[in-house]
């Protein structure tokens, strides 16, 4: 963000009780309830994340889910970062209180008077970056507030008296708009009219409501009909629905070895060549740590990439003794254990060396065996080819050997409604 740039911060609201809801939720509260293997509130926060002019998000917890919320989010970001910053905040017994408290935690950079603020209902976990982007454009030309609305399809009427009673009003349709989440603000005005509504005792369902109030224009610009709002047991079909029950990955990996004879004065020990476990008897040594195997480690870079669990070396640094000899076989089955946490299934493997010398044709077949049983794999769900670069470059001058692997699988992430 430069300088100039008007900071824009989101109040996630993720503090209600959940209660029309709770029963056909089995006890969890709906913004925690599963959706595609996270949080449903987590939704929300990487939509907003998404969108560039975002500076930060403040999300607000029910006051005992506070820490274990501040946790959730910790490993939620592990997983893969939001990238801006994140507070956590207690909520209130109101939403409009969750509001303010949301408002208050904000950090000290939103004090400028052109900052803006967006506040979102964890329960609308469909809103998109376009709905988001639209709402802020609409807000930079002057308006205090910026709310999406859809037009009502029913005919609405009002009956002061609730059912059972007489119609007093049946407001003109074409008028009539159902508003939703995110509404945009110019942080200074929504928080000053969030004070007065504290002074002055009113009761809003939406902060809105406040702007009107106090006098200031609230623009209604085109809101979406999937930012359903979740509310009652039948919307968690909804949920269901945007579950993906798993999705395909592709992972590639690429290592190289020296050969021995090539580096005379090197560090690393020289080990008989193994490529896939196999052994290769006559072949060149290898210059490693490890056992050297360069087929198995282009492949567990490859079955990490699948999983977006980094490389390799993030698990097993080179630079730890405890790894020193390590079978590159164990490497691998480790590395298929954290991938299969992840969800992880595995398809589909195909690799190829890449080497002047020695031949490996001759060894292909029991190396693809090797790599299938390693894998948890019917052999014919492995692929293994060999080259040489035609005497070109490091591989053509016999100075080692290169290996590439493209591993190819589904994550199926954990079945919806179970929290993490
Ligand atoms: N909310 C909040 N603090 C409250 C009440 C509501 O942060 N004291 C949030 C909810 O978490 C939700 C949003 O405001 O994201 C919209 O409220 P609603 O749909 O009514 O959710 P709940 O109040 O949790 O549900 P219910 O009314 O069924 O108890
Ligand atoms: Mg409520």
């Amino acid at each position: 963000m430069t300088p100039s740039s008007p900071p824009t911060w989101a109040v996630l609201l993720a503090a209600g009780k959940g209660s029309r809801l709770a029963d056909a939720a089995g006890g969890v509260r709906k913004q925690f309830l599963n959706l595609d293997g996270a949080p449903l509130f987590w939704r929300s926060a990487r939509t907003l994340a998404a969108v560039p002019a975002m500076t930060g998000i403040a999300v607000v917890f029910p006051p005992e889910d506070l820490d274990a919320g501040r946790a959730m989010i910790a490993e939620l970001n592990g997983r893969g970062r939001l990238g801006l910053p994140l507070v956590c905040a207690a909520g209130g017994v109101r939403r409009q209180d969750s509001v303010r408290l949301g408002l208050a935690a904000l950090p000290a950079e939103t004090q400028r008077s052109d900052a803006r603020v967006l506040v979102h209902d964890a329960a609308r976990p469909f809103v998109s970056a376009a709905l988001i982007t639209r709402l802020m454009a609409a807000l930079d030309t002057g308006a205090a507030a910026v709310i999406p609305g859809v037009p009502v399809v029913d005919t609405i009427k009002r009956v002061p008296g609730g059912l059972g009673t007489a119609v007093a009003e049946t407001p003109e349709r074409a008028h009539l708009f159902a508003v939703q989440t995110p509404q945009a603000f110019a942080l200074s005005g929504l928080a000053a009219a969030h004070q007065r509504a504290e002074d002055e005792g009113w009761e809003v369902t939406d902060d809105a409501m406040l702007i009107e109030r106090a006098g200031g224009e609230v623009v209604v610009v085109e809101g979406e009909a999937a930012n359903v709002k979740i509310t009652n047991p039948e919307d968690l079909r909804l949920i269901e629905e945007g579950h993906v029950s798993s999705y395909p990955v592709t992972g590639f990996g690429y290592d190289v070895h020296r050969y021995a004879g090539a580096a005379p004065k090197a560090k690393q020990p020289a080990r008989p060549m193994v490529l896939g476990t196999v052994p290769i008897p006559g072949a060149p040594a290898v210059l490693a740590h490890s056992d050297g195997d360069v087929l198995l480690h282009a492949l567990t870079d490859a079955v990490l990439g699948c999983a977006g669990l980094g490389d390799i070396g993030t698990h097993f640094p080179d630079t730890d003794a405890a790894f020193d000899n390590a079978s590159s076989a164990v490497l691998l089955s480790e590395a298929l254990r954290l991938t299969t946490q992840r969800g992880l299934t595995l398809h589909h493997a195909d690799v190829t060396l890449v080497a002047q010398i020695p031949k490996l044709a001759p060894h292909r077949d029991a190396i693809r065996k090797a790599v299938a049983r390693l894998l948890g794999l019917a052999p014919d769900r492995v692929n293994v080819k060999a080259t040489t670069e035609e005497g070109l470059g490091f591989t053509g001058r016999k100075e080692g050997i290169k290996a590439v692997a493209v591993v190819s699988g589904a994550v199926t992430p954990p079945a919806p409604h179970a929290t993490d």
